[in-house]
């Protein structure tokens, strides 16, 4: 069969899909702009810069089984996530990144046609996984400091639709939404997924209701605050029988055994590791005040690890462009409600500083 043959018998819907625009690895910017890996300064993926555990690099160092096919139901890790949550191991569930899990639950609940509320500016990956779905994306813009507008999301609801979607804080935005306004959701009794990636930081989750309710769905990850990203390991704190469906629908060994021997070895060293996030948390306070000198630059209060900016001067693509052929990454956006924007992730004291120096010569021109 010729190439195009093969083609045309494609799925339709998925034809024109648009993809994911995922973090330039350091190694392909080493190579494009001839600065060595170690002096690139990534503040472009929300990573944790500090690194994981050493706790980690020990045991996986001398780990002797990887030859052995992880657990498929999880036991241990959903043991040890219990312990870490405060919530039954009957409600959890491991992915292989908390994107894996957005991604199974759309799919439990989403078939073609059936409508998905994303509380719009918001991670892609919503959109992303909709859309593999072939769900239609019914779009609830945020008010003018990326709030949450809940009435707004109420009157988007139609018999069609299937999930109301919202990470809090939200990313790529910081925002928080209030407890008040997750229940006024929950109330409607649509599966509401509470994407917490950023909770460590944040300090507020809805974690403690899964139990009272079965339409709340609460995802975490390692990734952020455990420095885990490379890894690949999130967890989701659902209703026993949503987390049932995802344990019968995901790949069986959807999480590998380095991760499961990194999360062992993280929640040994939790004291660490949340000693590290309270150094980022007031980091991001230091960032956030210089970044506000900077007249041509609008940030925006975080709750997460990274800091969203308007770039005033409307020359976002160009501060970015700038500052990656220094070898410094951070995140441009150019879609309709991100016009002339930036993310930028919380590094260690150094990386602000190289940050604002390079901010300084390049931005105001
Ligand atoms: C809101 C949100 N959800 C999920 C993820 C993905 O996290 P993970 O690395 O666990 O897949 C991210 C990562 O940036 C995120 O910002």
């Amino acid at each position: 069969m010729s190439e195009e043959g093969i083609t045309k018998l494609i799925r339709s819907d998925l034809a024109a899909f648009g993809g994911y625009v995922p973090s330039k690895a350091p190694e392909i910017l080493s190579d494009k702009v001839k600065v060595p890996i170690n002096g690139i300064t990534k503040l472009d993926a929300n990573e944790n810069l500090y690194g994981c555990s050493p706790k980690v690099n020990e045991a996986l160092g001398s780990y002797p089984y990887f030859n052995i096919y992880p657990d498929a139901s999880q036991t241990e890790l959903r043991q040890l996530l219990q312990g870490y949550t405060g919530v039954g191991s009957e409600h959890i569930i491991v992915g292989s990144g908390s994107d894996q899990l957005i991604d199974l639950l759309i799919r439990l609940f989403v078939g073609p046609g059936d409508e998905v509320i994303n509380c719009v500016p918001t991670s892609d990956i919503f959109r992303f996984s909709t859309m593999l779905c072939n769900g239609k994306l019914v779009e609830v813009p945020r008010d003018e400091d990326y709030r949450v507008n809940v009435s707004a999301v109420k009157k988007a609801i139609t018999k069609k639709t299937k999930m109301i979607l919202l990470a809090n804080p939200n990313n790529p935005t910081g925002t928080p939404t209030p407890k008040q306004d997750i229940l006024e959701l929950i109330d409607t009794g649509l599966p509401v997924l509470a994407d917490e990636a950023y909770v460590e930081f944040s300090g507020e989750t809805v974690t403690p209701l899964v139990p009272k309710y079965d339409n709340l769905l609460v995802l975490r990850t390692f990734s952020k605050w455990a420095g885990l990203a490379g890894l690949r390991v999130g967890y989701g704190i659902l209703p026993p029988q949503i987390a049932g469906f995802l344990l019968r629908i995901k790949l069986p060994y959807n999480v590998n055994i380095a991760a499961q021997v990194a999360v062992r070895e993280s929640l040994k060293d939790i004291d660490y590791l949340l000693g590290k996030v309270k150094v980022i948390v007031v980091e991001r306070e230091r960032l956030f005040n210089e970044l506000s000198k900077l007249e041509w630059l609008k940030p925006f209060p975080s709750q997460a690890n990274f800091i969203f900016c308007h770039v005033l001067n409307g020359k976002a693509a160009k501060i970015q462009q700038e500052l990656e052929s220094r070898g410094i990454l951070i995140r441009h956006f150019d879609i309709p409600l991100l016009q002339n924007s930036l993310r930028i992730s919380v590094g260690r004291p150094d990386h602000t500083d190289a940050l604002i120096k390079a901010l300084k010569e390049v931005g105001g021109g």
